[in-house]
């Protein structure tokens, strides 16, 4: 890991160089937002960023979730050749950060007051060191229950509000051979549902535990045995053809009446909303059962130490277009997601958005809003990864709830 490390910091070095003013502000953007919803955004922020004399260069890794862009990004970096920007968040930043290879984004955060116009859970993300490092561009809540109502009413239900409720209704839909869950095989899509599992099933305070701070005793308790138990009733309301599936598939399956919820985070909204699907008619938004829990996830662009003024220029407007309100609403709209920052105004929103801003401050208020493993915000990582990995283990065999409990333990501490 040292000799990445050293390489890493070698690589950094020769790309970082000193820039004048002169030149046509100029980026190029490492990002994975290759879906319907995601790409819709996306297109604002390149727009935006054309109208005002910026120049795009676009550079796409396809694969939800981000792993495959995460492996890009440091190919690139270890060749010293670091995109300009780039889609990343949580503990990653603060790596980058203190590998020395991003910006300093003080003078704009100054000029745009970002001390003063963004939530705390926010800012914490974003600084490294005292300094901004990365613009926030979103509020993504993760513990959503996305259903068709259409089908739910085949068997006379309602979106359910507790675990217990949830497996009555996945039952009467598998017994009138409707699929309960649409889900997408992938490691990091186990991972989205096993946290709003440990959320409801084990509790706010249980998830701070065992997800957050690690506490042994927690990870191997009974309640993550329970937690267990409950992955393995939802690995029996997929359909068969859920390996590898991308989660905007997924997402489709219940647009079409094909299954009748997904648990995704709301970047699924984007799909319905670039579907044309309406809130509360096509579609109903619930958050996962939980006493109140916020899964918080949050996207952002770090702006990478690289070689230009025209590079430096492009960073410079990037930095300075996300943040402001009309972006910060236009781009929201169409990611699914709500605003990074205070001051945009509510009325364009949905109902599933005023929801997740309402319930996220509800959240803050009451220490109940806890960042999201699956996506990188209270662990990233190998840490990240153990979760994700005995997770998806689980997900995909026959394993027995006190053994995936027992690899977790053994897993989280070899993470360490
Ligand atoms: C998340 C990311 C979202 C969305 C999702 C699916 O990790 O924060 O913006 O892209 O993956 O790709």
């Amino acid at each position: 890991m040292k000799s990445l490390k050293f390489a890493l910091l070698g690589a950094i070095a020769l790309a970082a160089t000193p820039f004048s003013v002169q030149a046509e502000p100029t980026a190029e953007v490492l990002h994975y937002w290759t879906s319907g919803g995601e790409a819709k955004a996306l297109k604002a922020l390149q727009k935006t960023f054309k109208d005002r004399g910026g120049k795009w260069v676009d550079a796409p890794v396809a694969g939800g979730g981000g792993d495959a862009q995460a492996a890009v990004l440091r190919s690139r970096v270890l060749a010293g050749d670091p995109p300009a920007a780039v889609q990343i968040k949580g503990p990653n930043i603060k790596e980058w950060a203190e590998a020395g290879a991003l910006g300093d984004l003080s003078a704009v955060a100054k000029a745009q007051n970002w001390d003063g116009v963004l939530p705390q859970a926010i800012k914490d993300i974003v600084k490294y060191d005292g300094k901004y490092v990365a613009v926030p561009v979103n509020v993504h809540r993760v513990d959503w229950i996305w259903a068709n109502p259409k089908v739910l009413a085949k068997v006379g239900a309602k979106v359910p509000t507790t675990w217990a409720e949830f497996n009555e209704t996945a039952d009467k839909l598998k017994a009138a051979g409707i699929v309960p869950l649409a889900h997408g095989g992938q490691p990091w899509q186990d991972a989205t549902v096993f946290e709003t599992v440990v959320l409801g099933i084990g509790g706010i305070d249980f998830y701070r535990k065992a997800l957050v701070e690690l506490d042994e005793e927690a990870l191997g308790s009974d309640t993550m045995v329970k937690v267990f138990d409950q992955m393995r009733k939802m690995r029996g309301y997929v359909d068969p053809d859920f390996p590898g599936r991308d989660w905007n598939l997924a997402t489709g399956m219940v647009m079409r009446g094909e299954a009748a919820m997904q648990i995704m985070g709301d970047w699924a909204k984007g799909e319905f909303a670039a579907a044309g699907k309406k809130p509360g008619v096509d579609y109903i938004c619930a958050s996962t059962p939980s006493d109140g829990g916020y899964l918080l996830n949050s996207d952002s662009f770090a702006m990478f130490n690289v070689k230009g003024d025209d590079k430096a220029k492009g960073q410079a407007l990037l930095a300075e277009l996300i943040l402001s309100e009309d972006f910060q609403e236009t781009f929201n709209l169409y990611k699914g997601s709500v605003p990074a920052r205070t001051g945009v105004k509510r009325d364009n929103f949905d109902s599933c958005a005023l929801k997740s801003m309402d319930d996220m401050e509800a959240a803050a208020k009451s220490n109940k809003l806890l960042g999201s493993v699956a996506h990188e915000i209270a662990q990233a990582g190998a840490i990240r990864g153990a979760f994700t990995d005995v997770a998806t283990a689980h997900f995909n065999s026959d394993m027995s709830s006190e053994e995936a409990t027992k690899k977790l333990v053994e897993a989280i501490k070899l993470a360490q």
